[in-house]
């Protein structure tokens, strides 16, 4: 591809970029930047092909992409805690989508480098100052004042440090025990002892457990075969702060291609995916899986000129489409894309992420999302890929292991009356724990009527060209 002939890592620099801060002392910033350059790269290469491979699969419908965690990671909440029980409800939604869809999910998480937020505006005015917009804390303080808004940048190693940290305790809890199926009553979070999910995840549970009784007695153990003992647990983030990026970066030795080593798999959002801004060109170069989100506003040409630009070989897995259109409009906005795809043999990952087009201001200033939207999208997006016929392939939550009231709705229903009780997230509104896992449950279902209707069409084909 000619395009990509002309990309150095730091191409991106001569392109129109959005979205970034002012750093008031540009030379310390290059030294952070040449500081990072020499730190060990945190993902490799062959681990984000390996992602890339599972995602073809995926996108084939052969497997279901879970990707979730918080909307952004704070310094203030870092705890092993924290990582561990958002670890454990995707591990927990992926057993019952596994279960429910039997086929093999890709567990995602939303950590370990999420720490820059695009915004609608650079200020906003609080107790009648203008401040500048917290962007995350890879880049300045939540604090409303002067000095806590501007743009550090030892934030960034600050960041760095924390995603190794993160990374490093995922790894263990992947491999190292934790994700055995054999410990898959011990998932469940102790808050979520007595509501009807838990009740419903035990029931799951107490099937698996005989389903491994069964395999035990057959031979078939944990000891012997890895994939029941151990999960792969991958990393993404958008990756907004290009500087970050760009010094993660480095030249796999086996391949001699580069690779954003940050986290496997790195995401444009959709305020920054103008066709010749910085964001579109940095990632084009790299390797990695990639994400696109798609908002109501993508127009179809706009996404076929992406895949052209991020995916010139139209590489099964290299592309997930991340739809984020709103409960009201996914179903006349997702459908020119879909088909706009499906003309021209465009091989991408549809993934649904019904955070972003569903949040909205209640009157007692929270941000919220309605549990009954969020649940709509889904609906919406399962039943326009299954008129399209095309394939729903996975989805994208903001979501936490803890017990926050965030989203209004859900089996143990928060209210606006309750928002204010635990509402502690630095940025957007997350599912608890308990919601998650209602979601889960209601995707399965899904999963299945989808997995029955991918088998009907292979046995049809194959008994036309018999
Ligand atoms: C996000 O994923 O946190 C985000 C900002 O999403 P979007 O780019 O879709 O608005
Ligand atoms: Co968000």
């Amino acid at each position: 591809m000619a395009e990509s002939k002309n990309w150095t890592p730091e191409s991106w620099r001569s392109r129109p970029i959005v979205q970034m801060p002012d750093y008031p002392d540009v030379e310390s910033l290059q030294r952070v930047e040449d500081r990072l350059r020499n730190y060990p790269p945190l993902v490799f290469a062959g681990e984000a092909r390996s992602l890339k491979r599972t995602l073809a699969d995926a996108s084939e419908g052969r497997g279901f992409l879970l990707q979730g965690g918080d909307c952004a990671e704070s310094f203030a909440d870092f705890h092993p805690n924290t990582i561990r029980d958002t670890f454990r409800i995707l591990l927990q939604m992926a057993v019952v989508l596994t279960f429910g869809g039997s086929m093999p999910v890709v567990k995602v998480g939303r950590m370990a480098g999420q720490f820059a937020k695009p915004r609608s505006a650079p200020t906003e005015m609080v107790n009648g100052v203008e401040l500048p917009s917290y962007r995350g804390d890879m880049i300045n303080g939540a604090e409303a004042t002067l000095a806590a808004r501007l743009p550090d940048p030892e934030r960034l190693v600050q960041a760095y440090n924390q995603a190794a940290a993160t990374l490093n305790l995922l790894r263990a809890f992947s491999q190292g025990g934790y994700a055995n199926l054999q410990s898959v009553h011990q998932w469940n979070l102790d808050f979520l002892a007595d509501t009807p999910q838990a009740h419903r995840y035990n029931d799951l549970a107490n099937r698996i457990d005989e389903a491994l009784s069964f395999m035990a007695a057959c031979g078939v153990t944990p000891e012997l075969v890895t994939q029941m003992r151990e999960t792969d647990f991958y990393t993404s983030h958008e990756a907004l702060h290009l500087n970050y990026e760009q010094a993660l970066t480095r030249v796999d030795s086996t391949t001699g291609d580069w690779y954003d080593c940050s986290a496997h798999m790195l995401w444009i959002g959709d305020r920054t995916r103008q066709l010749d801004g910085a964001h579109v060109e940095f990632l084009r170069g790299v390797g990695n899986p990639l994400g696109v989100k798609a908002g109501p506003s993508m127009p179809p040409d706009d996404l076929l000129r992406l895949c052209d630009i991020l995916n010139p070989d139209n590489e099964p897995g290299r592309l997930t489409v991340i739809a984020r259109m709103g409960a009201d409009q996914v179903e006349a906005k997702l459908p020119p894309l879909v088909r706009a795809i499906k003309a021209e043999g465009r091989k991408v990952l549809w993934s649904c992420d019904p955070m972003h087009g569903n949040t909205e201001k209640v009157s007692s200033g929270y941000k919220t999302r309605d549990f009954e939207r969020i649940l709509a999208e889904v609906k919406g997006f399962f039943a326009v890929h299954a008129a399209e016929g095309t394939y729903a392939g996975g989805v994208h939550f903001e979501l936490t292991g803890q017990n926050v009231t965030e989203c209004i709705g859900g089996a143990v229903a928060v209210t606006e009356d309750t928002l204010g009780d635990r509402y502690e997230t630095a940025c957007d509104p997350r599912l608890n724990a308990d919601q998650s896992l209602e979601l889960a449950f209601l995707l399965a279902g899904q999963l299945r009527a989808e997995r029955d209707k991918v088998r009907a069409h292979a046995h049809a084909q194959a008994l036309a060209a018999k």
